[in-house]
């Protein structure tokens, strides 16, 4: 029998923290772990943009046969466009919808694998659980370079290069494009800059995820990572997603992108992404990838979406404003402060698995068990709570 003598595999942390948020009964539970915006009102809305593109795709849409393995290239370009503007040629830049960001990820992996079995995956230390997880899967080597250092909240520069100095050329390093999960700590212009300099100087290929583009700065602010490694090296391999910041988040959008040297190479990576999509799933979703393309290339909807937007960095710089001036008062320190200056979803609040298990058990207060909490769950009403139970259980 195949499943007589199987064990599941475990959840990873995430996942296993959604499952006991939904089994916790207690009325004033805060779910601060998997990350989903939620409104002041404590809401995962539908953007309003995302609501009215669907009506216009409703009215319009006379059939739902199949586009192409690649998705629709009107969403490749549109989504292409909002995160590289013009950086990059269109005959070099192949491109591949997904389901999801992490569909995107799991294509940039596989097709690293098959082209190049021995290149080492660097990944920052801490980077999302399932970056780790995906590469494992695939029997990929990944080596971690040195990218928090806790003791200030922000980025470990010094320890970055000198980690990613150690890369060989076509080793993949991956970089979170913006609003670092689960570290919220940033590279800055300058630091992107210093990374290009160090991949021109080794040869290795940056591989960028990028989920959050506009829940830091800005939509412009957010790429400039991305675009200035786009714009001067030779290749770069881009995981993109729409799940945050169009909230599409179970509708799976994601755009796998390869900058490539030139119209031949571009070919060939197209094909090679066209080609593991017919393996994995044949033709990515398209409703979700549709919503997105409405939107982007409707000049009204688009700025209604980027209107929204702007409103949901607000709330959460916002969140991170009061939590941090919370956590002062409670505190007498300025411990926390660092949650006020970082930027997106995430930060680490520095707490034990102990401590993050007390602040579940005793107060109903999930984060995740490294220690990340999902500043986008908090409401006003409920950052008093969270702040007297994080100084209580940090003391
Ligand atoms: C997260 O990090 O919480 C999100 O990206 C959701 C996920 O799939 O883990």
């Amino acid at each position: 029998m195949m499943f007589e003598n199987l064990t599941a595999p475990e959840a990873d942390k995430i996942l296993r923290l959604m499952a006991m948020f939904a089994a916790d009964t207690r009325p004033d539970k805060v779910d601060l772990g998997v990350g989903v915006y939620r409104d002041p009102q404590g809401i995962t809305p539908v953007m309003d943009a995302v609501r009215q593109a669907e009506v216009l795709i409703a009215a319009r849409q006379r059939t739902k046969a199949y586009i192409g393995l690649a998705g629709d290239p009107a969403f490749a370009r549109a989504l292409g466009n909002l995160i590289l503007s013009d950086t990059v040629p269109a005959d070099r830049l192949a491109t591949c919808a997904t389901p999801g960001g992490t569909g995107a990820v799991r294509q940039v992996l596989e097709m690293t694998r098959r082209i190049a079995p021995d290149a080492v995956i660097w990944v920052p230390s801490p980077t999302w659980v399932n970056h780790n997880a995906i590469i494992g899967h695939l029997g990929q080597t990944a080596r971690n370079y040195r990218y928090y250092d806790a003791a200030t909240g922000g980025l470990d520069r010094g320890g970055m290069l000198a980690d990613l100095a150690q890369a060989k050329a076509g080793d993949l390093v991956l970089l979170h494009g913006c609003c670092h999960n689960p570290t919220g700590a940033d590279l800055s212009p300058d630091d992107w800059r210093a990374v290009g300099d160090m991949l021109e100087k080794t040869g290795a290929i940056p591989f960028i995820d990028i989920a959050y583009l506009g829940f830091a700065e800005g939509l412009e602010e957010d790429a400039f990572g991305t675009r200035h490694l786009a714009a001067r090296l030779p290749e770069v391999l881009i995981a993109a997603s729409c799940s945050k910041n169009f909230g599409l988040y179970r509708e799976r959008v994601g755009l796998c992108m390869a900058v490539t040297t030139g119209p031949a190479p571009k070919e060939a990576a197209a094909g090679i992404m066209a080609h593991l999509n017919r393996q994995s799933y044949a033709f990515p979703p398209d409703h979700g990838a549709r919503v997105v393309q409405v939107i982007l290339d409707d000049p009204e909807l688009r700025e209604m979406w980027a209107d929204e937007l702007m409103l949901m960095r607000e709330t959460m710089n916002l969140n991170r404003a009061v939590l941090a001036k919370a956590l002062r008062d409670e505190t007498g320190s300025n411990r926390f402060d660092f949650l006020g200056n970082q930027r997106g979803m995430f930060s680490l609040i520095g707490a034990t698995p102990d401590q993050v298990e007390a602040l579940r058990k005793d107060h109903g207060i999930y984060v995740v068990g490294d220690g990340r909490m999902n500043v986008a769950g908090l409401t006003t009403e409920t950052i008093p709570k969270v702040a007297r139970a994080v100084a209580h259980v940090l003391a």
